[in-house]
């Protein structure tokens, strides 16, 4: 294999389609897309986004303290993507894409009722990375729509069908098939006689 060197740059797959929705301070909704973001921790249970200080969803988590990230799945690519283009505080984005914002049970955030799943986030810290700000919040509460769940109220990711984001060609795929079970698929490898 020959490798070639691309230069620094934030490449990595996959990354997450994932939607910020915050309270500001006269209690509207407001979303983001944001790709820059993952779990951190499992115990307390942690995301981090890492948010560029001029979005208004900045100004928004650092008022409130708390937010949520909401998953869309495939069929609400146009939204998600739409939340990425414009600032909410030029627009209401949640009323123009016609879509519902309901107050989240634990946090003082919104979520989005129409996509399957939210996590209820309180902001534990904040770190300035140069361009973003990665912020991590600790997971409160995981919210599913009854239909992605499994017969253990389990998420099930071919339900969820979350959008992946492509950094380099700037693009959505969807989720394929599951290929082997984790800390398993590997074990074959493990017991294998040298
Ligand atoms: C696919 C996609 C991913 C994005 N990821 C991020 C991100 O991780 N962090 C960020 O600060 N902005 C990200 N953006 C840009 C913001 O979503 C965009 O600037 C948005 O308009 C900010 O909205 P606000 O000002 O209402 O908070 C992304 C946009 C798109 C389309």
């Amino acid at each position: 294999m020959t490798f070639k060197s691309l230069g620094p740059s934030a490449a990595a797959f996959p990354t997450p389609t994932w939607v910020i929705a915050t309270y500001d301070k006269n209690e509207r909704a407001n979303v983001m897309t944001a790709a820059w973001g993952g779990i951190v921790n499992s115990n307390p249970p942690s995301v981090a986004v890492a948010v560029q200080p001029v979005r208004y969803t900045y100004e928004n988590i650092l008022v409130k303290r708390e937010f949520t990230v909401c998953i869309p799945s495939e069929t609400q690519v146009k939204e998600a993507d739409y939340f990425g283009l414009i600032s909410g505080r030029d627009e209401d984005k949640i009323e123009k894409a016609g879509l519902t914002a309901v107050r989240a049970e634990k946090v003082n955030a919104p979520y989005i009722k129409e996509f399957p799943m939210h996590l209820e986030c309180k902001l534990t810290d904040r770190m300035n990375l140069g361009s973003h700000f990665v912020l991590i919040g600790q997971i409160i509460d995981v919210k599913a729509e009854e239909e992605i769940l499994d017969h253990k109220d389990s998420i099930e990711i071919q339900k969820l069908k979350p959008i992946i984001y492509s950094p380099t060609d700037r693009s959505y795929y969807a989720v394929g098939g599951e290929i082997g079970k984790a800390f398993t698929a590997g074990k074959e490898i493990k017991d294998k006689k040298s």
